[in-house]
């Protein structure tokens, strides 16, 4: 062996333990030590040498996980020790457990007055059984449970699995041991799954169970690299050669964890029949907060001898149990399908079921999310569908039975109008919503519209919060936005934690916001698409209110930024008119800015100078620092160069602040730039 190439083979072992260990750190034990970039380096620096030193590459590489061709099919696997099913109890109170319980002591023989009996309790994980077959060390095989005698040899797809070693963590493993344990999906990577499946407009599964089984059983295992699995040990099968095994199923686990197999925490050794119902009590209070789906607990007899000496009858081991939950999935049926509008105006489709029980409550609604998804689906009204219930996701409707659709099934149309005020409900394009455009006058979206309306950027009327109104609102005080302009001292001072002093105030910041300018009252209406940006740019380019509302959509798109989806948005919401009527009322009762030639000079004031900002500002973001420097008309450019007209420093400043005082263009700290915005320079 060359000294090149001895150097190679001992880096390459030096960099496969670390990686090994960071692996192991990070997929099983959740608590990585190093940064994903740093991590990366390893990685990269091993497939190098692997690709100048192929010789040296083995499949135990961290590197190797994904390999092989797709395959036609599976070779099956005759398993030498049979993967088991367990019996189920589905008695979802305490006597489950006690059942189980009195079953034992009766096969052992136990009486009253022997102590109680000690059982190994975990979580039943719903995901696909899988056996680990490892010699002397080394992963050679997986397989599928089958129908527990034969089963598919899957092992090209499980080394994909991060979380399941290569190679187990020991000096001295058992010349054979077989991992039996549940590939699974946790929730939240399920749910990112379906939505980068929906996303690329590929078929979403019903759940993680599914999902996971689907993914073990891809022919193409760079398919099954793609899906983010997981895995818990909670057996083993055939072994032998094992250095100290273990005398029970708790040690049994704790020794597998010790290779470096992931095994769920969530287990515990407890006695009797009361330990049994403690667990299966408090996992079930847990259940929808643990971070992948369950359907039970499984009860073990802890002694590994006391499991011989119970045996099995036909195919179930006597020495075990599953003890299930209710349900997370039903079967039921859509009575209707409604429209429902949000504080946004997007109209949401919602699913009226047939009440069922699942995953612990009472469901009668479930969301349809738009009618892309209900087209996706395939429902329609009368369907029976599969509707599930777990964690703290809501409802939601994952299947329909399309065989059992009865003959007057109706198909779901979604209305043109708002349900809930009767504008025009459009989806523009691109866009998978439908949304209400009556944003000021749907009583849906009237909180929303205040809220906005009175915010700092928008007509800016301080003290009006949330609480207040939605006090206001509640009360039909204010039905529409003209009404706040009404609101006397004494009315307000009798709502709900206001004094005399608070009403007052508030009483003088909406005399206050009255005096605007016309880029602050287009945004403050809340009109589709119109931010500050674009409401300024409108004003800019009419200068009058009347000529933005008597615009063409064709006019609208001549300001620049405005594209077509922004200026038939302007022109639909002035075309309303409940709109027009707002605007005027607003008007009328007192909000008024300075209109034409006067506005634009006001707004050009910075016309024509360029800024640079560094360092951070106290009083306002980069962002809201930005746009008022364009509302002024000033550029704001990114970098420093001659044609900058100043530099704004803020704290901590980098490079562009010493920059600018070579080229020596003026600064301006924070004040200064405050008071060039106000006006006051
Ligand atoms: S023990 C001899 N423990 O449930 C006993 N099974 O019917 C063998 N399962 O498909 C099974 N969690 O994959 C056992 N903690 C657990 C389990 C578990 C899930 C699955 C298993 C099998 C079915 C048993």
């Amino acid at each position: 062996m060359t000294a090149a190439r001895q150097s190679a083979a001992k880096r390459i072992r030096e960099l496969r333990e670390t990686i090994n260990e960071h692996n192991y750190r990070y997929y099983v034990l959740d608590a990585p030590r190093i940064p994903d970039a740093e991590y990366d380096r390893l990685y990269r620096e091993l497939q190098r040498l692997e690709a100048a030193h192929p010789e040296l590459v083995t499949p135990d590489s961290p590197t190797q996980r994904v390999g092989g061709q797709p395959a036609a099919e599976f070779p099956t696997v005759r398993h030498a020790v049979p993967m088991l099913s367990i019996r189920t109890e589905t008695d979802t109170g305490a006597g489950g457990a006690g059942n189980f319980d009195a079953r034992v002591r009766r096969e052992l023989g136990l009486t009253a007055a022997d102590p109680p009996v000690q059982y190994a309790v975990e979580l039943k994980f719903d995901g696909l059984a899988i056996s680990l077959r490892y010699e002397h060390g080394l992963l050679t095989r997986a397989a599928t449970r089958g129908d527990g005698e034969v089963g598919e040899d899957v092992t090209l797809n499980v080394r994909t699995i991060r979380q399941i070693p290569l190679r187990l963590r020991s000096r001295g493993p058992p010349a054979l041991l077989e991992v039996r344990g549940e590939v699974y999906m946790r929730r939240d990577a399920f749910e990112r799954l379906n939505a980068r499946q929906r996303e690329e407009g590929g078929k979403t599964f019903v759940n993680p169970r599914n999902a996971a089984a689907g993914a073990v059983r891809q022919l193409n295992p760079a398919t099954t690299a793609q899906r983010p699995l997981s895995f818990f040990a909670y057996g083993v099968g055939e072994t032998h050669g094992w250095p100290k095994a273990p005398a029970t199923h708790g040690e049994l686990l704790d020794a597998l964890q010790r290779f470096g197999v992931p095994v769920c925490d969530e287990r515990a050794v407890v006695e009797g029949a009361e330990g049994l119902v403690a667990f299966y009590r408090d996992v079930g209070a847990r259940r929808d907060r643990l971070p992948f789906d369950i359907d039970g607990v499984v009860y073990k007899v802890n002694s590994l001898e006391l499991q011989r000496q119970l045996g099995f009858v036909t195919r179930e081991p006597r020495w075990a149990v599953a003890h299930k939950y209710p349900a997370q999935e039903q079967l039921t049926r859509i009575l209707d399908i409604e429209v429902q509008v949000g504080r946004t105006g997007k109209l949401t489709p919602v699913a009226r079921l047939e009440p069922v029980f699942v995953g612990g409550v009472t469901i009668s609604n479930a969301t349809l999310h738009n009618e892309d998804f209900i087209r996706a689906m395939g429902a329609r009204i009368g369907d029976t569908v599969i509707v599930r219930r777990a964690g703290d996701v809501i409802p939601e409707v994952v299947a329909v039975l399309a065989e059992r659709r009865p003959g007057d099934a109706r198909e779901f149309v979604m209305p043109t109008v708002c349900p809930v005020c009767g504008s025009e409900a459009v989806r523009e394009q691109g866009e998978v919503d439908v949304r209400c455009s009556g944003g000021l006058f749907c009583p849906a979206q009237r909180k929303q519209a205040i809220l906005h309306f009175a915010s700092r950027r928008a007509i800016d009327i301080e003290g009006l919060g949330e609480k207040l109104v939605d006090q206001l609102v509640d009360s039909e005080r204010v039905r529409f936005l003209p009404d706040l302009y009404t609101l006397t001292v004494a009315e307000l001072a009798g709502l709900d934690r206001m004094g005399e002093k608070s009403a007052r105030n508030l009483f003088d910041a909406l005399e206050r916001s009255k005096q605007t300018t016309l880029a602050r009252f287009i945004y403050s209406l809340g009109i589709r698409h119109v931010g500050e940006a674009t409401a300024r740019d409108l004003a800019l380019h009419f200068g009058k209110l009347d000529a933005v509302m008597a615009a063409a959509e064709e006019q609208l798109a001549e300001v620049p930024d405005v594209g077509p989806v922004v200026a038939a948005s302007i022109h639909r919401f002035f075309a309303q008119a409940h709109n027009r009527e707002v605007v005027a009322k607003l008007r009328k009762r007192g909000v008024h800015w300075t209109e034409g030639e006067a506005e634009r000079t006001a707004r050009e004031s910075l016309a024509g100078k360029t800024f640079v900002l560094t360092g951070t500002l106290s009083s306002m973001t980069r962002e809201e620092a930005t746009e008022r420097l364009q509302a002024l008309g000033a550029k704001v450019a990114g970098s420093v160069s001659k044609k900058t007209s100043y530099v704004v420093v803020g704290a901590d400043p980098g490079s562009k602040a010493a920059r600018a005082a070579e080229l020596g263009i003026p600064a301006l700290d924070e004040a200064a730039l405050a008071n060039m915005l106000a006006g006051r320079d």
